[in-house]
């Protein structure tokens, strides 16, 4: 099936709902799938919603996680007795690859004492060796709360490092990167005279990006947060028209200019587009509707890697 005009896009995503439907699926979507995927999904949201919701609200058997592997396997993870299956399997976030479990072990030797926490946008590998899991929503309450639990004044965080400054200068933490050096190919590449220049094009508008942004750009913005976090700070401000730049991936601007039509919204810049979450499509979907047993689909956490990294997981969602 080759979906490519409006009407066909309709019509795939009417056959996907009435599919999903008569196969107990449940979809869950990130703010970054593109727009038509969004709108058939069950739920959309960030790390911390999905993960969320794919461990208290889906009553389903299966669950289609149209994301990256890190948020499929978070889902696996905390909701053991479901089938999680992914449109393409191949779709992993560059940013899980900068850190992996031997290097936790490393550091935790290298700093006895210190508590090790790292970013959701990790493999279940990595998870599994941790002390806590954080998300871009929850990350100051994590690493506060774990940091009072070691009593230590320094933490260890990965394995984004924008993220770590952020929670530096918000909390004053002694952050030690771990490893020395982990980005998000998309958000790091947003320089200040990429925002500098939109603004000055419309000099009224808020300005809201996410932390994974470096801090030249985090500094011109007047909020930062998760995607769930920007979309509702936009909701809350949308009274007397104000106008929007978002510092963030393409798919989630696309959400916001659908959400609210009566506000203007900036992308800084349209090109910020995260290539392993677009490897999702409505056709991919689709055909793994067609062929849910098929085990090519199924993401599968090994246990003893699994219940470790529960641990972890679960100790996030106590202090967040
Ligand atoms: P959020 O948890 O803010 O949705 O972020 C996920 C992500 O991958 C950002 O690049
Ligand atoms: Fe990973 Fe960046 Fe894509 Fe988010 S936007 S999934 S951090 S590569």
């Amino acid at each position: 099936m080759m979906i490519q005009t409006n009407q066909e896009i309709q019509e795939s995503q009417k056959l996907i709902l009435n599919l999903k439907k008569e196969k107990d699926v449940t979809i869950l979507a990130h703010y970054y799938q593109t727009l038509e995927i969004q709108e058939i999904a069950d739920y959309v949201g960030d790390s911390l919603g999905l993960s969320k919701i794919a461990r208290d609200h889906t009553n389903t058997k299966n669950i289609i996680f149209a994301g990256v592997l890190f948020m499929a396997e978070t889902a696996s993870i905390l909701n053991p007795g479901k089938r999680v299956l992914m449109p393409d399997k191949q779709a992993g976030c560059p940013l899980a690859s900068f850190l992996d479990g031997n290097t936790v072990n490393t550091y935790k030797e290298k700093y006895p004492g210190v508590p090790a926490v790292v970013y959701i946008n990790s493999t279940a590998e990595t998870k599994a060796e941790t002390d806590v899991v954080c998300t871009s929503s929850n990350a100051i309450k994590v690493i506060q709360g774990i940091q009072n639990e070691f009593k230590s004044n320094k933490v260890l965080f990965g394995p984004d490092e924008n993220l770590a400054d952020y929670v530096k200068q918000k909390t004053g933490i002694n952050i030690i990167n771990l490893p020395d050096e982990g980005f998000c190919y998309v958000h790091n590449v947003i320089k200040d005279l990429d925002v500098i220049k939109v603004k000055k094009e419309h000099p009224n508008a808020l300005i809201t990006v996410h932390p994974e942004c470096k801090r030249e750009v985090r500094e011109l913005a007047d909020h930062i947060g998760s995607t769930k976090g920007m979309y509702d700070y936009v909701k809350i401000n949308t009274s007397k028209g104000n106008e929007f730049i978002i510092g963030t991936e393409l798919g989630f601007v696309q959400r916001v200019q659908k959400d609210f039509p009566n506000n203007k919204i900036y992308p800084v810049n349209e090109n910020f587009i995260c290539r392993n979450m677009k490897l999702s499509t409505l056709e991919k979907i689709f055909n793994l509707l067609n062929n849910l047993n098929n085990d090519k689909h199924k993401v599968t956490v090994p246990d003893n890697i699994a219940n470790k990294a529960r641990i972890s997981l679960e100790k996030m969602l106590k202090y967040s």
